[in-house]
Parts: structure tokens; C-alpha cells; sequence
């Protein structure tokens, strides 16, 4: 059996698969069948979003299997069921996010630990799906940008001068591959392939210079995504969207990011249109237990 295949006596056609899929590898035929997108199997993250969302265990992706590779939620109360449920919601229905519920997500992250003892780490709240469609053609535009300065022997290694190794084999080998595939040119109020449509998108930014600023930021958006996930929302960490700020004017124009500062991670958040029914279950790389 292949290890992308689904079963179509099962298969209820739904398409929500279609719809969580981050990497457009699934696809609906004109007969409302539902299959993998033999061209882009490639770029499948392995994330197992189709899998958890499939009410009825018809899709099976990258050789991940029901029984060993996803789990069923269990107890939904506790703090570590919480964490369970979490996942990175990439579909969203079209209502806005108050801001009462904005503001309690970001009550949320003041509880967070912080390294230094100023807070350093700002956040913007965009919260207009307007403003952020203002943004996206940029967005989509210094993908395709950055493609070209990939395929470009000088200014790659400019990059991994300036960003290191690490920097340039994530763009090399996540980034390239779906810029390449239009994952980021498409893009309308209801869907777009870098903000997933969401109403409300939180830019986390500090100035340069400032202390621990980069670990703060990352620990104020895990605790931002809890939160949402805590009170019935969805939210999912975009680093795409600082990597395009960061490079560009306009952009921090629009978001009215400041000169100095540096925008290190986003979250999108949103009502989530789908419910998760399990989990996907993932090994950490390797526990040295020092006893
Ligand atoms: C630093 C960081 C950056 C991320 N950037 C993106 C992004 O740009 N686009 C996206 O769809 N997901 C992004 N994600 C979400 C991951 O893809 C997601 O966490 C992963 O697929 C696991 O899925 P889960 O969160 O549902 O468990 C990012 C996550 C992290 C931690």
C-alpha cells in the first residue's frame, strides 16, 4: 500500500482534508472524489492534520498510521489535555475575533516567564482581515523574491553569512519547494496561503538590541496559541510573516512596526472551522536521562 493512499468505499468526501492540508496536497475532483496531488506529495509536511481531522480514518498520509502514529483525546479538563488538543488550525470561519477575547489572550502572555526583568517584547494586534489582505501581495512578493536569491550562488551565501547554515536549509528545503509551488501567491479575503485567512494576526517585536527579546517573544506566542486554544479559538505560529516584515518598508509601514525593532514571530488566530477528533502523535528526538 502506498504510503499516501485513501480508502474510497470509507471516504465520505467531506473535503476537510483538502481544507487543512497547509502544503495543498490533496485535492477534490470535478467528481467529488478526493485524492492526493501526485505533484506535490513531495511537499507534504507529515503533519498528520488530515488524519486527525478525517471523521471516518479514510486518508492516510506519508506512511503514518491510525493505530500507532495518532492517538484519541482523553480527558478534556486537565491543563495537559489542553496541551493535546492544541493543534495549528490553518481554517478558519469567517468571524472576527472580539477584542475582549483579544485582550484576554493577551492577559494570558503577561503571566508568561520573561528573561530579562524589562519586558522588551511589543505586540501588534492586527485585527482586520482588511489590513492583513493590504499586506499579503507584498508578502507573496518577497517569497518570490527570496526564491530568487536562493537560486543565486552570491546571495546564497550572503544568506548563510548573515543568517547561518541552519537559516538556509530551512529555505532551502521548507521554503523554496512551496514558493515554488504557488503556495504563496494565492491569496483572497477568505483563504490565502500565509495567514490562512485568519481575521486577527499578532506580530510579536522588540527592538534589536534588547535583551532576550527573540526567547521572550517565542515563549509569549506559545503562551498566546494556549490561550486562544483555551477559550475555543485556533491559532497557529507564522514565522513567515516576520521573514517577510523584517526584509521589507512597506510592510512594517502597514503593520507600523518601528525602524529599530525586529518582528520575530506572528500568530494567527481565528474561530476555528473544524474540530480535531485525535491527536497526532510525535517522538521527541532523543531524552538523555542523566540519573
Ligand atoms: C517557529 C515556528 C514557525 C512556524 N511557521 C509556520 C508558518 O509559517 N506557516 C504555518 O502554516 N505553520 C507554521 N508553524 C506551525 C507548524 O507547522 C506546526 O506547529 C507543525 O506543523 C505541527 O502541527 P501542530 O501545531 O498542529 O502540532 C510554525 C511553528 C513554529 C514553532
Amino acid at each position: 500500500m502506498s504510503d499516501f493512499h485513501i480508502n474510497t468505499e470509507t471516504c465520505s468526501k467531506c473535503g476537510i482534508c483538502v481544507d487543512v492540508c497547509p502544503a495543498n496536497v490533496i485535492e477534490k475532483n470535478t467528481n467529488g472524489i478526493v485524492a492526493f496531488k501526485q505533484e506535490n506529495i513531495a511537499i507534504c509536511l507529515g503533519c498528520g492534520q488530515c488524519m486527525a481531522v478525517c471523521n471516518t480514518k479514510s486518508i492516510f498520509a506519508k506512511g503514518l498510521k491510525y493505530e500507532t502514529d495518532l492517538f484519541e483525546f482523553a480527558d478534556t479538563e486537565s491543563f495537559l489535555s489542553l496541551l493535546q488538543h492544541r493543534r495549528s488550525v490553518r481554517r478558519f470561519k469567517a468571524k472576527a475575533v472580539s477584542k475582549e477575547e483579544i485582550e484576554k489572550i493577551l492577559q494570558a502572555v503577561s503571566y508568561a516567564p520573561h528573561g530579562d526583568s524589562h519586558q522588551h517584547v511589543e505586540i501588534t494586534v492586527v485585527n482586520s482581515r482588511e489590513k492583513i489582505m493590504e499586506a499579503l501581495p507584498l508578502m507573496s512578493a518577497f517569497f518570490d523574491k527570496l526564491a530568487g536569491w536562493l537560486h543565486n550562488p552570491f546571495m546564497r551565501k550572503m544568506i548563510q553569512f548573515k543568517k547561518g547554515k541552519h537559516t538556509l536549509n530551512t529555505l532551502n528545503n521548507h521554503l523554496l519547494p512551496r514558493i515554488e509551488r504557488g503556495v504563496y501567491r494565492d491569496f483572497s479575503f477568505e483563504y490565502d496561503g500565509i495567514t490562512r485567512g485568519a481575521s486577527t494576526l499578532l506580530l510579536f517585536h522588540a527592538d534589536k538590541n534588547s535583551e532576550e527579546h527573540i526567547e521572550d517573544a517565542y515563549i509569549f506566542v506559545t503562551y498566546a496559541a494556549l490561550a486562544a486554544e483555551a477559550l475555543g479559538l485556533g491559532a497557529t505560529i507564522i514565522g513567515l510573516v516576520p521573514a517577510a516584515i523584517n526584509k521589507s518598508a512597506e510592510l512594517r509601514k502597514i503593520f507600523q512596526i518601528p525602524e529599530n525593532h525586529e518582528t520575530v514571530v506572528s500568530l494567527i488566530v481565528g474561530y476555528p472551522k473544524y474540530k480535531y477528533k485525535r491527536g497526532v502523535k510525535r517522538e521527541l528526538k532523543k531524552i538523555n536521562w542523566l540519573n
